[in-house]
């Protein structure tokens, strides 16, 4: 068992502590906006923030998130109220498929946090998520939208 913190809800689960978080966050809370892409923290799809870092979760441990505030793409909103990287994400229709986007969103946020005011070389050593659609030029513009809203 692990009692873990997702999105301010704590919850006891039936899991080994070993499991990558991604499964547990997946399989047993339903929460499926976070995507398994590689599961050898490669593409980033994965991604969620620990104590608002941003991580890879298919790669780390159940065990190393107890204790810690874990908030996934369904979290990013507060009450209701999109963050500005998902408007920025919608004024500039990123997505194509979508399914690299969560990831993609969660570490942007969690670059804003860090620096509100990336620079492309910031962007570039930060935002390493793989996109096979590539959508590289339109995630970069509306990092830099988001930065100035
Ligand atoms: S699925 Fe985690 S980094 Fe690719
Ligand atoms: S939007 Fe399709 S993989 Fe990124």
């Amino acid at each position: 068992m692990a009692r873990l913190t997702i999105n301010g809800r704590t919850q006891e689960i039936d899991v080994d502590p070993n499991t990558p978080l991604l499964w547990a966050i997946r399989e047993q809370v339903g929460l499926t906006g976070t995507k398994y892409g590689c599961g050898i923290a490669q593409c980033g799809a994965c991604t969620v923030h620990i104590d608002g870092v941003a991580t890879r979760s298919c790669s780390f441990p159940v065990s190393g998130a107890v204790g810690k505030q874990i908030t996934t793409i369904e979290g990013l909103a507060a009450n209701g109220t999109l963050h500005k990287v998902q408007k920025a994400w919608l004024d500039h229709d990123v997505p194509q498929c979508g399914y690299c986007q969560s990831g993609m969103i969660m570490a942007v946020a969690a670059l804003l946090k860090e620096k509100p005011k990336p620079s492309d070389a910031d962007i570039d050593a930060a935002i390493t998520n793989i996109c096979r659609c590539g959508t590289y030029q339109q995630v970069r513009a509306a990092i830099h939208a988001a930065a100035n809203a």
